[in-house]
């Protein structure tokens, strides 16, 4: 495979400049020709910045959200969405509430299901973004295990939306937000890799020395589902985004 493109940054804050414009143009591309675009969108302190800056963008450029479709990667299982930890408040919180979207295109997987209608929703999941014309641009983060949404090691390159376990360290890197690992909900409902590997384009960002080792193996080391970012070696339209500090093991 090719090597995946890495842009390092001295700042988070302007590697966002460059990923927000990227789907700025992208956004506006689309409303020329009328068509809808639509963006993969994930939670975590990763993209806040990037969302403040398309909120930036959206009241002093007039950047419109109309033409725009969204489905985010995952959520906690679990979870009502009134709750301050769910990523369903978090995207209202950093985006949502301060751009032009229509509700009806915000798509965010629902943690308030039962065993039994879990199955039924990501499939209609996986159906709602193929119906949608499938994701144009997919924003990802990294978990220190490796994990892309929230596919844990052993996730196949074929999986689809599901229902997931969550690792060790990706529950004790949550218990900051939940005041305490045992308060950390052990499931969540997750896009597949295959499911991320189908967006047109995919733009990861990733900052601070506690990513650096995961960004090393997810660029150079051997495709795997030991560490699932690896498939994104296998993706012809992937571009990473990472600062200094989590570029400090790259060879
Ligand atoms: C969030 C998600 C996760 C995070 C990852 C990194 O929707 O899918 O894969 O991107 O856990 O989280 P942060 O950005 O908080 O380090």
């Amino acid at each position: 495979y090719e090597k995946i493109p890495v842009q390092i940054y001295e700042e988070p804050a302007t590697a966002v400049v460059t990923v927000a414009k990227e789907i700025a143009n992208l956004i506006r591309s689309k409303a020329e020709k009328n068509e809808k675009c639509v963006l993969g969108l994930a939670t975590g302190s990763s993209p806040i910045k990037l969302y403040e800056e398309l909120v930036r963008m959206h009241k002093e450029e007039g950047l419109s959200f109309q033409n725009v479709i969204t489905f985010n990667l995952d959520e906690y299982l679990p979870m009502p969405k009134e709750s301050e930890q769910s990523y369903h408040y978090f995207m209202h919180h950093h985006l949502f509430d301060h751009i032009d979207i229509d509700p009806a295109n915000i798509h965010i997987p629902d943690g308030t299901l039962t065993s039994e209608e879990i199955e039924k929703f990501c499939k209609a999941y996986d159906q709602q973004i193929e119906s949608a014309g499938g994701i144009d641009l997919q924003v990802l983060g990294i978990g220190r295990t490796g994990h892309i949404g929230f596919n844990e090691p052993g996730s196949l390159p074929t999986s689809t939306t599901r229902m997931v376990y969550l690792n060790d360290l990706t529950i004790q890197d949550a218990a900051g937000d939940f005041g305490g690992k045992d308060k950390v909900p052990t499931r969540a409902i997750t896009m597949g890799v295959g499911t991320i590997l189908k967006a047109k384009r995919i733009v990861l960002l990733a900052w601070g020395e506690k990513k650096a080792s995961i960004i090393k193996e997810t660029v150079e080391g051997s495709v795997s589902d030991k560490v699932p970012a690896t498939f994104l070696q296998t993706h012809p339209n992937v571009g990473f985004f990472i600062d200094i500090k989590a570029a400090e093991e790259l060879t």
